[in-house]
């Protein structure tokens, strides 16, 4: 079944689309010829937009886009959690920016756990006691300083008008409100900005207004980091914390840095892929999947396939028991990353993969491990192709649901990414191991996994999404959709999408991801297979193709430099280019 021998790319992309099923029909692509800005939020990426009308870079925009979404997307937008971008500058160097959370000093190992070493349940995921060290401000900033070529004030001028003078909610504002209301109400701060008076939901074609946030922004944009970090505002973060039996100090504001990493690379097909390393897994673990099935014949097995799903399957199986039991921050643990993004060990990984029959993830257990939602993404790219992909969190939707008062900031509960117990499922169901245990000013290990693809020295792709320990395999299925199915960006992204993490050992899919057929054969061979519909959790990717909007179109030349895709699961988002 699977012996079926390569062909020539561009003969198996014409069989391929023969053979493919129709494509569910997609908008085209947003098409720009000097920059263009994808983010989850249409107001946000006007902002990114201005900014590189007026002479802002890439990395400028993302900086005002990251400000912006605090303000117009307090889903996931933020200045009180964390996040990665990954930058490829015009002439190639990449580098990688760390501003996730860390844990506080007075964290251990066991906080979320009883005196029977059960979980306490909510306690990682709800209040202050989930909260990690925020590290997006200093992350911003960061980015501006060493990349960037604006000032702070007008970088921070947009997210400020809108928090000051208030922006209209449309049905995808008021949807995302009304999720976060029954988690917001248990904060009075939080309900006070994010609920009505009598807490009532806000509607459409009203105006949120934040003035605390517009005041927390406007400290930021006058002193800079420092304004979060030593100032009133962790003053009044910790006191909050304090208050309902947080564990956040002064000190660890005043401690908080940025890392400047090398992003994980490696070669698909001829395509170099960047992307998040250690303290994500996102990029090793989008390197080990992308190894193992570059040994399969994908573009000739076609979209989603019995043959094609379940080799991804088997590739996610395996990288996802690496990643949960061996990756964690870098600054404690030894993370493999060589031998997992290693082309002769993903051979090893394809020799254990039957072609006929499911693997079983329990027999892949490793020692000591036992049994047992939001996020953004956005993409710019401007008129010298200098390209910017950012994923930052809060982590669940909202958060940890509370706001210090008088700051107007959502605080983050980054927590859960830790392994609060070995061998029990988190809010994603990642059941993890002690690499990733709490200590004290270690990161959390994340999924979020801003990407950029290079072919022949030219930026051919800027991808990311969130979707908690999903946002791998998403980023992973946009890739392999342009590369080896022949879809345009938008099509990519749009597509179904099916996910295998380890554990559960079952396959997750989208309704209509599969159809009748490909269920029954993928049956046959052991696996089980779920639809599952639950919002947030298949992400909300954000893309950009440079000089076509498909491969085919690229490789033809003539193709529009810049074509943008958000998500069509996105219920505010846009591509807006200029
Ligand atoms: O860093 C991570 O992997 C998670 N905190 C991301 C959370 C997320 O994507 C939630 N959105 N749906």
């Amino acid at each position: 079944m699977l012996s079926v021998t390569r062909r020539g790319t561009f003969a198996a992309l014409i069989l391929s689309i023969a053979l493919s099923p129709a494509l569910a029909a997609s908008p085209e692509p947003v098409k720009a010829e000097h920059g263009m800005v994808v983010s989850a939020q249409h107001l946000a990426s006007d902002v990114g937009v201005d900014i590189l009308r007026k002479g802002g870079n890439a990395i400028d925009a993302a900086v005002a886009v990251g400000y912006a979404l605090a303000v117009v997307y307090p889903t996931a937008g933020n200045i009180g959690g964390g996040g990665f971008m990954t930058i490829r500058l015009k002439h190639g160097k990449t580098t990688f920016l760390d501003f996730r959370e860390r844990a506080p000093l007075a964290s251990t190992k066991a906080m979320y756990l009883d005196g029977k070493g059960e979980i306490v349940k909510g306690a990682s995921t709800s209040g202050y006691l989930a909260v990690g060290v925020p590290g997006s401000v200093m992350g911003l900033e960061t980015a501006r300083e060493k990349y960037g070529t604006l000032s702070r004030e007008e970088l921070l001028a947009p997210a400020i008008r809108f928090a000051k003078d208030g922006f209209v909610l449309d049905q995808g504002d008021v949807a995302s409100l009304g999720n976060g209301a029954k988690k917001l109400s248990n904060d009075k701060a939080a309900a006070a900005i994010f609920l009505k008076p009598g807490g009532k939901t806000f509607e459409i074609g009203e105006t949120l207004v934040q003035p605390d946030l517009a005041a927390s922004l406007t400290s930021i944009s006058q002193n800079g980091p420092d304004a979060f970090y030593k100032g009133a505002i962790a003053d009044d973060i910790v006191k909050a914390s304090a208050a309902a039996g947080g564990i956040l100090a002064k000190a660890d504001f005043e401690q908080y840095t940025v890392r400047e990493l090398n992003p994980v690379t490696c070669n698909y097909r001829g395509y170099e892929i960047a992307s998040s390393p250690p303290p994500s897994s996102g990029g090793v673990i989008i390197c080990e999947i992308l190894n193992v099935l570059e040994g399969y014949p994908l573009s000739y097995l076609g979209y989603g396939s019995a043959e094609t799903v379940h080799v991804m399957v088997e590739a996610m199986r395996h990288a996802y028991v690496d990643r949960n039991s061996a990756l964690g921050d870098p600054d404690f643990v030894e993370n493999p990353v060589e031998k997992f993004t290693d082309k002769a060990y993903a051979k090893e990984i394809r020799e254990k993969i039957s072609p006929f029959k499911a693997g079983i993830s329990k027999d892949l257990m490793p020692k000591g491990m036992g049994e047992s939602t939001e996020t953004t993404h956005y993409s710019i790219i401007d008129n010298d192709d200098n390209a910017v992909a950012v994923t930052y969190t809060l982590n669940g939707s909202f958060g940890a649901g509370v706001v210090a008062p008088g700051t107007g900031i959502l605080l983050n509960n980054e927590m859960d990414d830790f392994t609060s117990k070995p061998g029990s499922p988190n809010l994603y169901g990642l059941v993890q191991g002690e690499a990733n245990a709490i200590e004290p000013k270690k990161t959390p290990l994340s999924s979020m996994s801003p990407t950029i693809i290079s072919k022949d020295g030219k930026p051919f792709m800027v991808i990311g999404s969130p979707g908690g320990a999903r946002i791998i395999t998403i980023t992973l299925e946009t890739i392999i959709n342009v590369i080896d199915h022949g879809m345009n960006i938008q099509e990519a992204i749009d597509a179904p999408r099916i996910h295998h993490q380890w554990l559960p050992d079952t396959v997750f899919m989208e309704p209509f991801a599969l159809s009748t057929d490909t269920l029954k054969l993928l049956s046959e061979m052991g696996h089980d297979v779920q639809i599952d519909a639950s919002w947030p959790v298949w992400g909300q990717a954000a893309g950009i193709l440079v000089g076509g909007k498909t491969v085919a179109e690229i490789e033809k030349g003539g193709g529009a430099r810049y074509n943008g895709a958000m998500d069509s699961r996105a219920t505010s988002g846009a591509a807006s280019g200029y």
